[in-house]
């Protein structure tokens, strides 16, 4: 089975995500990692850790991560999508965890078990970048340890954290701007584009409610998210973001991706966080560029099997 480790920033549609790793037979979930993000770092690792519990899974390490992006301190929490618990006001109806905190930071314990994994390891990023990017540059040895990064992050047409940025990017957008575009690791990025396409009905979420305890245990944490995307989405139904990028991790190939250069904005404009996809055709991108000036690529996430992903999901 692949091995995975998550990086989040639990969250409702993170709370899905680790649940779907932690309870694959494909997958190896070698550890937890988390970072500031819809809310802020304490409750998003108290939060990564009652999932676990809820899942039985007490016996993957949990550590915690960035309180802050990199570069400019500020960030805007996700409180009127996530609630201010992060989990919609409802983290109390999921178990306390049966574990101690690890006494090792996120960065040292992705180190840690990038070295000691005989195969290379897959990292779902499904927050802010902030640790990945740390991760780079304070091992550089882990790049070579790593199959690939699936991050879901990024917006083709609008944002949702602003017109043209989508919330894990604009949290700390020089975190991605190094990961995505350092060209060290095969990257995969999963578009908010593609994550609102791949919605859920709340017809879904009944099925997976009646599935049993844990499906039970996700659907009340939806009320208020459910709430939101009606507006967002203008019908009944919600986007699992996050949780559709770590069925990508889980089954590689069950996104359809195009490989493309993107550049991330970091300037402090109206456009900051913005992710700008070249989907030029290569011949007249080639055209527009210096010889020798290639750019990194990014296995951009565009399509799927919708059908196919909500049975997954469930
Ligand atoms: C992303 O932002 C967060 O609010 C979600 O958990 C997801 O990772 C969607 O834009
Ligand atoms: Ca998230």
């Amino acid at each position: 089975p692949t091995k995975l480790v998550i990086d989040t920033d639990p969250g409702v549609d993170d709370a899905f995500a680790i649940a779907l790793a932690a309870l694959s037979d494909d997958v190896e979930l070698l550890g937890v990692t988390t970072v500031f993000g819809n809310v802020g770092l304490p409750a998003t690792t108290h939060n990564a850790r009652r999932v676990l519990a809820l899942c039985e899974r007490d016996d993957v390490p949990v550590a915690a991560g960035a309180a802050r992006p990199l570069v400019h301190p500020q960030w805007r929490q996700a409180r009127p999508v996530h609630g201010d618990d992060g989990l919609s006001g409802r983290a109390h109806l999921l178990p306390e965890p049966r574990r101690d905190d690890e006494d090792i930071d996120a960065v040292s314990l992705l180190a840690r078990l990038l070295a000691e994994s005989r195969e290379p390891v897959t990292i779902a990023a499904i927050g802010p970048l902030t640790n990945i990017a740390t991760l780079l540059a304070a091992h550089p040895g882990a790049a070579e340890r790593i199959a690939r990064v699936v991050v879901m992050g990024g917006a083709l047409g609008h944002g949702n954290s602003t017109a043209a940025a989508e919330f894990n990017i604009f949290s700390d957008p020089e975190a991605a701007h190094r990961v995505l575009t350092g060209g060290e690791i095969s990257c995969v990025l999963v578009p908010m584009d593609l994550t609102y396409r791949c919605a859920v009905s709340a017809d879904w979420l009944a099925t997976l409610g009646a599935r049993g305890p844990v499906g039970a245990a996700l659907e009340a944490l939806t009320p208020a998210y459910l709430a939101h995307y009606r507006k967002a989405l203008g019908r009944n139904a919600m986007a699992l973001h996050d949780a559709v990028a770590v069925a990508e991790a889980i089954s590689p190939g069950m996104l359809r991706t195009e490989s493309v250069p993107v550049s991330v904005e970091t300037s402090l404009g109206p456009a900051r966080g913005a992710t700008v996809v070249d989907r030029r055709r290569p011949q007249v991108r080639a055209e527009t560029e210096e010889p020798g000036q290639d750019r990194p690529t990014v296995a951009v996430a565009m399509d799927t099997d919708l059908d196919e992903l909500r049975a997954f999901l469930l």
